[in-house]
């Protein structure tokens, strides 16, 4: 059988990637998928995130072959391991202790999805209130707590059941939104007329990465730290997607100068692609009782060995400076590339390496992302329509590499916006 119609006739229509790009690929290292014909594919998607430092880093790889030679435990639940013990300390002394930040770690089932739904668990079992505080173009994930929080009706299409509990905001600048709207519902809140029933949770991504790659700003989060503070509520960054130094910093809400009370990680955080995910919380909120929240493979060791060897990865000042050189050349190429095409890019988006464009019509970007691909670019689309193209490399992508990626992208923006002068 071929690989296409094993695909099509046995697996599930849920697929989605797989539609856009149906290549069989076989082999990665660093920014470049190989697929089973030998074309070389340019990677703009990460694994979606989960790949900050790339495909097969070798220094990851090697510290997974050598603790599988010695036969390290694989899957321990939460049992105490060497391997789960190393990561924590390199956690707590190379990321927490220089940012002077104090969390328990409450290792969740390894996806981001289980994370998200922890920390909204814990911050309802804490506070004893059931409404969560989440905003327009949110994403979460995909099982039914976070699903409630999340905003695309297109993610919450295939849920029949009920999602109460979830208050739903306007985020940082959607449709002209800003600081008067989170003084509007702090007032709200605070009348006991104003119809909000105590707030649990308020949980936010401070750049919405499915949602368009829309940025907070830091005035904006810190008005969000005051008010959960002032009513209660535990204030949740998702980082699941921004986390792990995408943005710039390992936090991405470092740049605010906010301390959360619970922080969601996962994805990047193995730094190799293996499902590891974890909640951060702060000493004082951690309520639960041995085994509430538990889950088969919180124990993944071979991902607590390789994110030991990410976080020192990270932690190596000029990697850090390599992460901000390809952040100002990606911001350059994009400004240039919204610049040059404004019949068909609306603004650029997003921060650090985590940024993109919006088109003003979404079919034009989605046309573009399907020339790109025929470049043999992976790359992926974002927002409420599709209407932003996400560019979201490896942090450590080779300096050529990228620009190559950014290349084939903009040939194909050249490409479309010749169709859309030609059609005007
Ligand atoms: C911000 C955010 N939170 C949660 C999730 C869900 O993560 P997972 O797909 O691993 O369940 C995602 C996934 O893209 C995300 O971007």
């Amino acid at each position: 059988m071929t690989s296409s119609t094993i695909f099509d006739q046995f697996e599930s229509g849920v697929r989605y990637y797989c539609r856009q790009t149906p290549n069989l690929f076989v082999t990665a290292r660093g920014a470049i998928v190989r697929d089973a014909d030998g074309n070389e594919f340019i990677d703009f998607v990460a694994g979606c995130g989960s790949l900050n430092l790339g495909h097969n880093h070798p220094t990851l790889k090697r510290a997974i072959i050598d603790y599988l030679d010695r036969d390290g435990i694989g899957n321990a639940l939460d049992f105490h391991t060497k391997a789960k013990r190393d990561f924590i300390d390199k956690f707590v002394t190379q990321i927490l202790g220089p940012r002077g930040l104090d969390y328990r770690l409450q290792f969740t089932g390894p996806t981001g999805a289980n994370c998200v739904e922890a920390s909204l668990k814990l911050a309802r079992k804490y506070t004893g209130r059931h409404n969560v505080v989440a905003f327009t173009n949110g994403f979460h994930g995909m099982s039914m707590g976070a699903l409630a929080a999340t905003g695309s009706l297109n993610a919450r299409r295939g849920l029949q059941g009920t999602m109460d509990g979830v208050v739903r905001l306007p985020y940082d600048g959607y449709h002209g939104a800003g600081m008067e709207d989170l003084e509007r519902f702090e007032t709200m809140l605070g009348d006991p007329s104003g119809g909000i029933d105590p707030v649990a949770a308020i949980i936010v991504e401070t750049v919405q990465g499915e949602g368009g790659l829309n940025v907070a700003s830091e005035a904006w989060l810190r008005k969000l730290r005051q008010i959960a503070s002032k009513t209660g509520a535990l204030l949740i960054v998702d980082d699941v997607q921004a986390g792990c130094g995408r943005t710039g910093s390992f936090f991405s809400f470092e740049r605010a100068g906010i301390v959360p009370d619970a922080i969601c990680l996962s994805k990047s955080i193995s730094g190799i692609g293996l499902p590891m995910a974890l909640n951060l919380v702060a000493p004082q909120f951690d309520a639960w009782t041995p085994g509430e929240h538990n889950g088969t493979f919180r124990g993944n060791n071979m991902a607590f060995v390789a994110a030991a060897g990410a976080i020192d990865i990270w932690s190596d000042r000029s990697f850090q400076k390599g992460v901000e050189d390809r952040s100002a050349m990606l911001g350059h190429w994009l400004e240039a590339a919204a610049a040059k095409h404004p019949t068909i890019v609306q603004r650029t988006k997003g921060i650090g390496m985590m940024a993109g464009l919006q088109f003003r019509d979404p079919d034009i970007a989605a046309a573009v992302a399907e020339d790109a691909r025929r470049r043999r670019l992976l790359i992926e689309d974002c927002g409420p329509r599709g209407e932003v193209i996400k560019i979201f490399a490896p942090l450590n992508i080779e300096l050529e590499i990228f620009a190559e990626g950014l290349r084939r992208l903009g040939e194909a923006i050249e490409v479309h916006c010749g169709n859309e002068q030609r059609a005007a």
